[in-house]
């Protein structure tokens, strides 16, 4: 119902329960391809396990700690971006996101992200946001690196997959470096 237009052929809609079946209709499209990427518990097998997903972020909206975004390319719902660990009081949150293999490499993430921090920043007034990646997701990083994000640091071994250990990248941006930025 409510939609906001990231550009002609693009739009960001909260994903919510009722998109239970839509959503498992897109993670069969995009599951294999994020899994090595994205936490466990985002990789949902199936309609019921995708209602619980859409459950837990609607639960985490309500305790305005958390939401979920999802991106209509061409009418047709392709990924999206979320909202993690937010804490208004303390002015920090992460960012995170994922697309089908079809649509990448078309910008949807980058324009999203920038809709979601200019509401972090603007409207909910948080302080740092953050992006978190396995240190080999190169196309990660580059969206964090396009949005004007700084590469704080890496945690070594703390992201665990198939029986190897990777490093954990963390990018942040602050409210006056995305201030800067989107003035100029
Ligand atoms: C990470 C991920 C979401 C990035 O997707 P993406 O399509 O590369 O990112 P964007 O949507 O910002 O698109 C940028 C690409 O679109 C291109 N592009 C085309 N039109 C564009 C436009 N109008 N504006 C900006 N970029 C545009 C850019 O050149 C860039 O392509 P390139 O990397 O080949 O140079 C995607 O690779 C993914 O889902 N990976 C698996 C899950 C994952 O890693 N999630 C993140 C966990 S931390």
């Amino acid at each position: 119902m409510f939609s906001v237009a990231l550009r002609e052929d693009a739009e960001l809609r909260p994903l919510e329960v009722w998109h239970a079946e839509e959503f498992a209709a897109h993670m069969d499209k995009a599951r294999e391809h994020i899994r090595p990427w994205v936490g466990p518990t985002f990789v949902t097998e199936d309609v019921d396990k995708a209602r619980d997903l859409l459950r837990r972020y609607a639960e985490r909206r309500a305790a305005d700690s958390g939401g979920l975004f999802g991106i209509w390319w061409r009418g047709e719902l392709v990924g999206g971006v979320l909202l993690v660990g937010f804490d208004a009081d303390w002015g920090n949150c992460e960012v995170g996101c994922w697309l089908e293999p079809g649509a990448e490499g078309n910008g949807l993430i980058t324009a999203a992200s920038r809709t979601l921090l200019d509401w972090v920043f603007h409207t909910r007034g948080l302080h740092r946001v953050e992006w978190v990646c396995r240190a080999d997701n190169e196309r990660s990083a580059a969206v964090a690196k396009r949005l004007g994000m700084t590469m704080e640091g890496q945690r070594r071994e703390a992201w665990p997959y198939q029986g190897k250990r990777y490093d954990k990248q963390i990018w942040a941006i602050l409210a006056p470096e995305w201030k800067a930025q989107s003035s100029t």
